[in-house]
């Protein structure tokens, strides 16, 4: 049986455990402040807050209900717009209401569910860190510039926020409802239900599966790799990072391990779908899906990962994929841990994503590359790119031709020739096959352009 706190009720149900938590509030709770859009995760509509311990801390997270199967929501409290309700309008919802952030109204829940995931955060209280938050959040209506005001009135009302006795200070001023002190120990109260079985549908954050094999997931009986202890965690040892295989794009963004190695961390990853949707997607669901341009994907080919089953059994994950949608994997593995060796200090990496608009959107074109330079000289060099082959491409022979060779002009001239026979792009909705190329030509030598043997110069003459 499924058990969580939805608002101020525990709930107990036997409804499908991969039937969405946004049809479970509205069908069979008439919780109907969570609006229906997209289906797809793309609208934020109707988004909810996921409150679960992290480390042993609550902590709540902003996440797209229409996604989100309803076992993941075991031992969690879910918070819709009315778990949040009081007899007056919350400081997010007058702020709202005062920036005139709101028009038709359909979007408007979503934002106040997501400005009010800002509010709770500890780390975040700037106008920057409000914008970020709303990033999934689309609205037809306002043209934003009046929810942006309404971010910019919380983000002031906040600045006094202690971080310490976070949540009482929210209640005190009318932010949450009172009877959020009480949560975290009524969850704890709920006892975790892993029974993983051979024949059952594994299951992450259920953004990939649930927006392709919606009915699938609906009808299966589900293992929740997503809240499986043993696939959780970021760890260091012996100069190589270990990535457990539900480790979210979040959790991936916000580590101190994964920031040490990585100083453009943020940049890289605020180009991967959403703030909501990160919070649900994890890397293995990223590899798994197989989609020719997985940006997580790209992102660790060019680190050289290996995947390690549950099986143990270990590949390079550049020899996972076999063609379109393919993978060397055998039906029921599931995949353990992701590792790859920690970069020198020496190395640079960089990730480079085009898409039509900034956020919440798939890639035409995405590269990454890690290298190692010195006196000029490639000594290593990891490619890969994205939206160029049937499936992410580790750009095995531009690679071979760079190492040992003097970073220069016309060795990047010769490497693209390679690297263009070594792609097979087509053309669809993001792109045609010749735009891909050219993209993937300029993606690639923009990884070199803070390389001080090519002055900018050199690189606008290729
Ligand atoms: C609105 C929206 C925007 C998106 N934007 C991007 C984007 O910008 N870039 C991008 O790369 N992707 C994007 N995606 C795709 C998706 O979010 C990612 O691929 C995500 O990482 C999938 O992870 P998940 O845990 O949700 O996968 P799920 O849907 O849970 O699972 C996907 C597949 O992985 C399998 N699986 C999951 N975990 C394991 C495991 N441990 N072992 C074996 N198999 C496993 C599942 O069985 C399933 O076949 C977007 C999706 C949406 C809905
Ligand atoms: S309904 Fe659009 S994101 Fe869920
Ligand atoms: S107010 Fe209408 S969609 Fe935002």
């Amino acid at each position: 049986m499924i058990e969580f706190i939805l608002n101020n009720q525990s709930v107990q149900t036997n409804e499908p455990p991969g039937s969405t938590v946004l049809d479970f509030v509205r069908y069979h709770k008439r919780l109907t402040g969570t609006k229906i859009g997209c289906r797809e995760g793309d609208c934020g509509a109707c988004t909810i807050l996921v409150g679960a311990f992290d480390n042993g801390k609550l902590v709540y997270r902003n996440m797209t209900s229409c996604l989100m199967p309803l076992i993941n929501a075991h031992g969690k409290h879910i918070v819709t717009v009315e778990g949040i309700n009081q007899s007056a309008l919350t400081p997010v919802q007058q702020a709202m209401v005062d920036a005139n952030g709101t028009q038709c109204g359909f979007c408007t829940i979503g934002f106040v569910m997501s400005l009010t995931g800002f509010v709770m955060n500890e780390n975040h209280s700037t106008f920057n860190d409000a914008i970020k938050m709303i990033d999934g959040n689309i609205c037809r209506c306002t043209g934003y510039k009046s929810i942006e005001r309404a971010a910019q009135q919380l983000s002031e009302q906040i600045s006094n926020k202690r971080s310490q006795q976070n949540l009482e200070w929210l209640i005190e001023h009318k932010y949450l409802p009172v009877y959020f002190l009480g949560i975290e120990e009524r969850l704890k109260n709920i006892h975790s239900i892993f029974n993983k079985s051979e024949t059952a549908l594994n299951i992450g954050g259920g953004t990939d599966l649930n927006v392709q094999k919606h009915h699938l997931v609906k009808e299966s009986s589900i293992n929740n790799l997503f809240d499986d202890c043993s696939l959780k965690g970021i760890s260091e040892s012996n100069h190589k990072i270990i990535l457990s295989a539900s480790t979210t794009v979040s959790e991936f963004a916000e580590s101190t391990i994964i920031n040490n190695c990585f100083p453009k961390l943020e940049q890289h990853v605020k180009l991967v779908s959403s703030t909501p949707i990160r919070n649900m997607a994890t890397i293995a669901g990223n590899l798994v899906n197989a989609s020719p341009i997985g940006d997580m994907t790209v992102f660790l080919l060019a680190l050289d990962a290996d995947i390690i089953f549950n099986t143990g059994r270990q590949i390079n994950l550049n020899d996972f994929y076999i063609g379109y949608k393919q993978m060397d994997k055998h039906e029921n593995e599931i995949i353990h841990q992701i590792i790859f060796n920690k970069p020198n200090a020496n190395s640079i990496f960089n990730f480079e994503k085009v898409c039509k608009r900034t956020h919440l959107d798939i890639a035409s074109v995405n590269c990454a590359c890690l290298l190692r330079l010195e006196n000029d000289v490639i000594q290593n060099i990891h490619l890969s790119a994205g939206g160029v082959a049937p499936y992410p491409k580790y750009l095995k022979d531009t690679c071979q031709f760079l190492i040992g060779k003097i970073l220069k002009a016309e060795v990047l001239i010769q490497a693209n020739q390679i690297m263009q026979n070594e792609i097979a792009p087509i053309s669809d909705a993001r792109g045609t096959a010749d735009y891909k190329r050219l993209l993937l030509r300029q993606l690639f030598l923009t990884h070199f352009s803070n390389a001080e043997s090519l002055v900018e110069s050199t690189l606008a003459n290729i």
